[in-house]
């Protein structure tokens, strides 16, 4: 404990233990808890509230940034004290729960959450809980690795219990910045013009009566487990950077292609690592999540700025980027999510954004979130908000998935995130299919040639020839689109027999 990190003198007869603020934390309430993507959620209170929950049973309304570390959707879960879940996660134990209908999970574009608050669509949170690096003189709360909708869920409960994580260094202080937007319908443009414009506070501005309990940690984050990349993701990478070579060179794109944004997990990050080889200098990003792609571009000298929300990385980079903060501070922003994920700003930024996809059809719709068109993997994060508003929208998957058994290209989606009027390029380590200004059966040739796998791409070419013949705007085969994941579900492969 450090009573230097709270530099309000006044909080100090605050500082309790995580059980004791778990006392606030009573059974129906909705509470708002800090972490995005595994990085910088309460560690200690949700971890005391689970214990709480498994002797006196209690079940809350939980909304985050997006996905928790330190395994505590697992915790939660297993305590039973989970009854709603919104806006992201990424853990098996809660995901099986969820499919099962035992978690009513709410998947939201991740800019919304805090909107839908604003405009009382959405039950504001009865407790935020928030991790932070300190609190100021003016009891104002000090993120840390991630702002997510902490600022928000701060400003809008009734009561705050803040964690501050000993462990996180002082010097993030200073990286944040923090602009809640005007109430509509006559709010004001936000003012953010480029990546690295800074329109906000350093810290949440809060009146410092609400904070009902200050609680000392001393937990990291969980490291990312993104994977290095491999043969198909370099491929992937590979036809990216050549498509933005001849974007340059035909000047659709400038030098330095704008800024860009990329999504979570392996196959994204991968791709981003692709810009380590490419020519390409003086990039930027205006993105959600900063993988450790980001560093090592930083580092490489090729990324100028990054703009996001919240910092992941694995163990090989954690020590690197958070031992040396110095090097980045200027290279570095960390906003809240409705404002790095903001539509407004997407557009007017003229972002590439580069998401993942679990399968696309031939005509580019995306789905990016259920397994057969039922089973929730992740949830929609924030691809939605790039996508439909990004300057070049990118979707990247690999062409099968599970030793072959799955082609990642379709018929037809088993599940809509991204429809094909937000899709532009779609790409696999067999290539990249340039859907922009084309016809639905002139997107459908293009998908066919240039994405699937050799597996299976006399099938696909079979049915689309079959549906053209049948006619149509979209031709389909309706009693046959969805018999790839039928197959797959009873026989284990959507391959035939
Ligand atoms: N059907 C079933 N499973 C599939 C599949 C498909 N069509 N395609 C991939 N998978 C499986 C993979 O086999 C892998 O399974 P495993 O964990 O058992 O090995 C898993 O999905 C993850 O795939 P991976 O290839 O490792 O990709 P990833 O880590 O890049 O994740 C998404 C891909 C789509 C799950 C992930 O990007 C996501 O949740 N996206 C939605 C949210 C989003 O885009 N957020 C960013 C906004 S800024």
């Amino acid at each position: 404990m450090d009573l230097k990190r709270i530099r309000n003198s006044s909080l100090h007869t605050k500082i309790m233990s995580a059980e004791e603020a778990c006392n606030f934390i009573e059974d129906g309430m909705t509470i708002g808890m800090s972490g995005f993507t595994r990085a910088g959620e309460a560690k200690e209170v949700p971890r005391a509230l689970a214990e709480k929950a498994k002797v006196s049973p209690l079940k809350i309304n939980l909304i985050t940034g997006a996905s928790l570390g330190n395994d505590l959707d697992k915790l939660l879960t297993e305590a039973g004290a989970l009854a709603r879940r919104m806006p992201f996660q990424v853990d098996n134990t809660l995901r099986k729960a969820i499919n099962k209908g035992e978690v009513m999970f709410i998947d939201q574009h991740l800019s919304e959450t805090v909107e839908s608050m604003r405009n009382n669509q959405l039950d504001k949170p009865d407790v935020a809980i928030i991790e932070a690096v300190a609190i100021t003189e003016e009891g104002h709360i000090v993120p840390t690795t991630s702002i997510g909708n902490s600022a928000s869920f701060a400003m809008f409960a009734d009561k705050v219990i803040v964690e501050i994580n000993m462990l996180h260094s002082d010097k993030l202080e200073g990286m944040h910045d923090i602009y809640i937007p005007e109430a509509r319908p006559n709010r004001t443009p936000v003012p953010i013009l480029n990546v690295d414009d800074r329109v906000g506070a350093q810290a949440i501005a809060i009146d410092p009566s609400k904070i009902v309990g200050i609680v000392f940690t001393n937990k990291s984050d969980s490291f990312s487990t993104v994977s290095d990349p491999d043969e198909e993701t370099d491929q992937i990478a590979k036809h990216l950077v050549k498509f933005f070579e001849k974007e340059v060179e035909e000047k659709r794109l400038p030098e330095n292609l704008g800024p860009l944004q990329a999504g979570i997990g392996n196959i994204a990050n991968a791709v981003m690592m692709g810009l380590l080889d490419s020519k390409f200098t003086g990039l930027s990003m205006y993105s959600e999540v900063l993988q450790d792609s980001t560093f090592d571009l930083i580092d490489a000298g090729k990324l100028d700025f990054a703009s996001g929300c919240s910092i992941i990385l694995s163990e090989r980079v954690n020590a690197q980027v958070f031992d040396n903060l110095d090097k980045y501070r200027d290279k570095l922003v960390l906003r809240p999510q409705e404002m790095s994920n903001l539509p407004e700003i997407v557009r007017r930024l003229g972002i590439i954004a580069i998401n993942t996809a679990l399968e696309f059809d031939i005509y580019g719709n995306v789905n990016s979130t259920h397994v057969c068109g039922t089973k929730m993997m992740n949830g929609i994060g924030g691809s939605g908000d790039f996508a439909r508003n990004a300057n070049i929208s990118v979707f990247v998957t690999k062409s099968i998935a599970k030793g072959g058994a799955i082609s990642s290209v379709v018929p037809m989606v088993s599940h809509v995130d991204h429809c094909e009027h937000d899709v532009d390029i779609l790409v696999t380590d067999q290539g990249l299919a340039d859907l922009r200004g084309l016809a639905p059966r002139e997107r459908a040739v293009q998908v066919i040639n240039n994405c699937v796998h050799e597996d299976y791409r006399e099938a696909l070419l079979d049915y689309f020839e079959r549906a053209c013949e049948r006619g149509g705007h979209t031709p389909h085969l309706l009693e046959e689109a969805f018999s790839w994941h039928t197959r797959l579900e009873s026989e284990g492969s959507m391959k035939k027999a």
